[in-house]
């Protein structure tokens, strides 16, 4: 890691408070509507009926390209849609709002759309085809690390404000909007997508059906603008992901970079167009779902640390929930990480051993987890047990080892405010 980029980030570390967002309002066509606050309805047992969809983010952590050919993808992690869908005219305006955004998360910022050729209250996730309407990347790089669309949303209140094309047909959609963070993508899977979704009704009588693609093809971890070194100078940034689609324009549908099948399609859209003979970029889209490498990689934890006082989290000094102490603790990736490992759970298996406590020294199971009691965890990584790492707030894991982890939500509510509270005093006095 560069020297600028540990100061930028020591200097960033206010981002330890704020956290990740999420997208808290959306503004469609003048009238505002509430987002899904993952923090709070994910633990109502009524949450409101929205015209955002709800996620299991609760970490409000990211998706990482290891899953890119996934579900997670779509929506974001444990994704569901809205039950509600917001009236948009053709050529009206969706104000997006976020919660709060990391100052240090720089990159692109890029918003699709989906007809759910019907309801989108029930709407399969993995049928919707989405094409691209509104993309910001890179706007100059005067100053390293640049200034991006995610500054400019940091600018604008946390808000970007995108316009609906003027001639695609009514019916009900998926918008699918997305900040990709850059900060640690100079390492292959370093990069964070950060998917949110809501529902609209689009009015009007637009007749184009533009080409669109399943979002579990879009990106790849070696597109240039998802494996990409922001920390030098940057001539040219490609926005990653298919082509952007232009009221009147002709569209391809195949992604702007990657695949084989780009030589595919420059179908010209017109009402009658049968999207089904153009060529979608194919992606195998695997329900099984490869576990990171290590359950501790994140783009800026190169450092080898002594562990975190693991299985309590409320007393290890200045390490966060599910990250070893380092010097360049950028904070935030650690919950992330640890949502890499939820991303991974399908079938628990083999839950065999009893044992409690930290566990050190070699192993026999390559790639198992152990949970310790619910509240840390560690990895069977080239034969030795890795750093024991705290589970994210509001989560825990069931106990033993296993081929899987397998995360809860916690039946214990934790503060996670006065826990980081805690945490903060601490480092004031350090
Ligand atoms: C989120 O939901 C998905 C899909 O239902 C599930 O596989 C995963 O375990 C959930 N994760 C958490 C942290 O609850
Ligand atoms: C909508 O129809 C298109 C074209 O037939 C199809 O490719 C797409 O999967 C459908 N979307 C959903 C959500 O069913
Ligand atoms: C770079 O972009 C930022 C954000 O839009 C802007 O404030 C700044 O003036 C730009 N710098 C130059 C040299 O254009
Ligand atoms: C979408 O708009 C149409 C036309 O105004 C209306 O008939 C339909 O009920 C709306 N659907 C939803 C889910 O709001």
């Amino acid at each position: 890691m560069s020297l600028l980029k540990s100061a930028i980030l020591l200097a960033g570390s206010a981002a330890l408070v704020a956290g990740h967002g999420y997208v808290s309002s959306i503004e469609v066509d003048g009238t505002t509507y509430g987002g899904y606050l993952v923090d709070t309805y994910y633990f109502e047992s009524d949450p409101p009926e929205l015209i955002a969809w709800s996620t299991n983010a609760t970490d409000d952590g990211y998706v990482a390209p290891t899953d890119y050919e996934s579900v997670n993808i779509i929506c974001h992690k444990g994704s569901a849609p809205g039950a509600l869908a917001a009236p948009v005219t053709l050529g009206g305006t969706v104000k997006l709002t976020w919660n709060t955004w990391p100052s240090d998360h720089h990159g692109p910022v890029i918003t699709y759309l989906a007809n759910c050729n019907g309801s989108c209250a029930d709407v399969e996730k993995s049928a919707l085809e989405f094409f691209k309407i509104d993309a910001g990347g890179m706007i100059n790089d005067t100053v390293i690390p640049g200034s991006w669309a995610s500054d400019d949303l940091i600018a604008d209140d946390y808000s970007r404000t995108i316009t609906i094309p003027t001639d695609i047909a009514a019916g009900e959609y998926v918008l699918r909007h997305e900040i990709i963070a850059l900060h640690g993508a100079e390492d292959l899977d370093g990069a964070q997508n950060y998917p949110q979704c809501i529902n609209l009704n689009v009015t009007g009588d637009g007749t184009a059906t533009p080409s669109a693609e399943p979002a579990t093809s879009f990106y790849k971890d070696t597109d240039p603008g998802i494996y990409i070194d922001i920390w030098q100078t940057i001539s040219t940034y490609t926005i990653p992901g298919p082509t952007l689609y232009t009221a009147g324009s002709t569209a391809t549908a195949a992604a702007a970079v990657s695949s084989s099948t780009t030589t595919a399609v420059e179908a010209t859209q017109t009402a009658s167009s049968d999207t089904s003979s153009v060529s979608q970029a194919t992606s195998t889209q695997t329900s099984a779902i490869q576990p990171p490498a290590t359950a501790s990689s994140s783009p800026d934890s190169g450092t080898s640390s002594t562990g975190s006082a693991p299985g309590s989290s409320g007393s290890s000094g200045n390490s966060y929930p599910g990250k070893p102490g380092g010097s360049d603790v950028s904070s935030d990736e650690a919950p992330s990480s640890t949502t890499a490992v939820a991303a991974t759970t399908s079938t628990a298996s083999s839950s065999s051993a009893t044992t409690s406590g930290v566990l050190s020294g070699s192993c026999t199971e390559e790639d198992y987890w152990y949970c310790n009691d619910g509240s840390a965890f560690q990895r069977c990584v080239n034969g030795e047990w890795d750093a024991s790492q705290s589970m994210a707030a509001g989560t825990e894991c069931t106990a033993g080892i296993s081929e899987t982890l397998t995360i809860s939500a916690s039946s214990k509510k934790r503060s996670y405010i006065s826990d980081m509270h805690r945490r903060l005093a601490r480092r004031r006095h350090e």
